[in-house]
């Protein structure tokens, strides 16, 4: 075969069709058809299911068998079954949390708004790689779109501030710590932080900040001995007077205290830091004050919610993860900056291949130098689909529905004499232990945890566990609208069923153990 100048010989050109045969049906519109259709079924059925379930937890040399199994050999093949891709479905939802059932309490994880999940199919056929304007239009505008409608919000005057997407809280809050260590360490992007600053650089943290921010100082060369971690008042949100009292010691013993993170919605309990108070003093003392609002910053959508935030507009940085509480399909997070120069602090690089250092309509538009990723998903298009399709109402209508139901939890809860509820809840996340009359105090901590363990193998509820000052607590996250106060009603049944059958358990061990002295 003679093209132009070059000589194939007719093996290679023989193999080609071959190949680009295997080729186009793996990626055909047929194939895709078909896949979908088996997909939708098997989603549409889930959610139709109408079961009280938790999860089910396999072994996982057992998974890992089963997984293999179903893996075709090196050879290759054309043919799409579908009889193997419905196995494989049925396999991922067979392991997967029920987020969708009313005995699932544990976790942050919601149900995505549906459309959004058939939203992300299409932006994964035909991708907008969400960093760079030429590659993600859509997505960079969606960005813009998002951002100002929070910012008006907040109360942020339009333009004066910026809005930047990464894939995950735990990457926003590395990045709004890395953008905060560079503004107030001056030169450390370029130079690194072994350098005289005023003191030791340090970042100041409340006692239940999440791990993704507390491993941050280890990442961006500050020093896992450089946290100092705040204390709490006994609603385990900072206590602002012992905390202004330790960052003031440290500073008179030589620590620069460059930056406060706060929570609104801690992970353990849902505790919102007195924002207020940590913006006056962050800002009276030029420190950086970020939020990490992963959880509750979805309620500056909520005309009642939003006063719980009250301080958040005067914060320098504050994250929201979309995936969490705006109920959209993973990862979609929100990375806010009060002063929209500060937006570009983060990373200071040049790039010619991707950065236009010539500011023009469309740069303006990208984030490309403002985020860690190069390539990514375009997951905010997910977010301004349920605002085009539902507006920010349908958000704020199951977060209102979630945290009432989180109080009315709380009160039923508190009324029953076995149970002891931990906190007040903030938000929709509670922590209680359950106290039978029979169990000695020093065995409270490990009822709860033997309680989780017993009750999510039981397979009917999934809830999880938090340590508190040492001890284990029960921890309920109600992100399932669907649940209601009976469906509580039936985990206190179930907490004092599975009780009774780890007390009958504990006694048998007890006399085995008399029995063997
Ligand atoms: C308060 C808080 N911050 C940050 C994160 C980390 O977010 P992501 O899992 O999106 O990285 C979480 C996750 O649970 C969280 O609860």
């Amino acid at each position: 075969v003679a093209c132009q100048n070059i000589i194939f010989d007719d093996r290679s050109a023989l193999d080609e069709a071959e190949y680009a045969g295997d080729l186009r049906n793996a990626f055909s519109a047929a194939t895709f058809n078909e896949s979908a259709s088996v997909a939708i079924e098997k989603i549409s059925e889930l959610l139709r299911r109408n079961t009280v379930e938790g999860v089910t937890l396999e072994h996982p040399e057992l998974l890992l068998e089963e997984a293999r199994g179903l893996m075709r050999d090196g050879e290759g093949c054309d043919t799409f079954d579908p009889a193997l891709f419905a196995k494989i479905i049925d396999l991922y939802l067979r392991t997967s949390i029920k987020v969708s059932s009313t005995g699932y309490m544990a976790r942050q994880f919601s149900s995505v708004v549906p459309i959004t999940a058939v939203f992300d199919m299409v932006t994964a056929m035909a991708p907008q790689p969400a960093s760079f304007y030429e590659a993600g239009q859509l997505a960079n505008v969606a960005d813009k779109i998002i951002a100002e409608e929070f910012a008006r919000l907040i109360g942020w005057e339009t333009g004066t501030s910026d809005m930047v997407t990464t894939s995950g809280g735990s990457l926003a809050n590395l990045t709004a710590l890395l953008a905060a260590r560079n503004d107030r360490l001056n030169a450390s992007w370029k130079k690194g932080v072994a350098q005289p600053f005023r003191g030791t650089p340090t970042i100041a943290v409340g006692e239940d900040v999440h791990y993704s921010v507390s491993r941050v100082p280890g990442i961006i060369g500050i020093g896992q001995d450089n946290i100092l971690r705040l204390p709490l008042n006994d609603r385990r949100q900072i206590c602002v007077p012992s905390a202004v009292a330790l960052i003031e010691a440290a500073r008179a013993a030589g620590q620069d205290i460059f930056c406060i993170v706060a929570s609104a919605g801690s992970t353990s309990t849902g505790a919102i830091d007195p924002l207020d108070e940590l913006a006056d003093f962050a800002r009276a003392n030029g420190i950086w004050l970020h939020v990490d609002a992963a959880h509750c910053g979805a309620f500056l959508l909520s005309d009642r919610l939003r006063p719980l935030l009250r301080g958040i507009e005067r914060a320098d940085s504050f994250c929201i993860d979309a995936h969490k509480t705006l109920f959209v399909p993973a990862l979609c997070t929100l990375l806010f900056y009060r002063d929209r120069t500060k937006s570009l602090g983060a990373f200071t690089q040049e790039a010619s291949y991707v950065f236009d250092n010539r500011e023009d309509p469309m740069t303006r538009f990208e984030s490309g130098a403002k985020n860690f990723e190069c390539t990514k998903r375009p997951a905010i298009l997910n977010l301004w689909l349920v605002w085009a399709m539902y507006g920010p109402g349908l958000i704020a209508k199951k977060l209102e529905y979630l945290v009432d139901l989180t109080r009315d939890t709380y009160n039923y809860l508190s009324f029953l004499p076995d149970f002891e509820v931990v906190h007040e809840p903030e938000c929709n996340i509670l922590c209680f232990e359950y106290r039978p009359e029979w169990v000695p105090s020093e065995r409270v901590s490990a009822l709860q945890l033997a309680l989780r363990d017993n009750i999510r193998a039981a397979g009917k509820f999934f809830i999880s566990k938090v340590e508190l000052e040492g001890r284990n607590v029960l921890r309920i996250v109600l992100m399932n609208h669907e649940i209601n106060i009976g469906h509580v009603a039936d985990l206190v049944t179930e907490i004092r069923r599975s009780a009774d059958e780890i007390a009958t358990l504990w006694s048998m061990d007890a006399v085995a153990q008399e029995v063997s002295r």
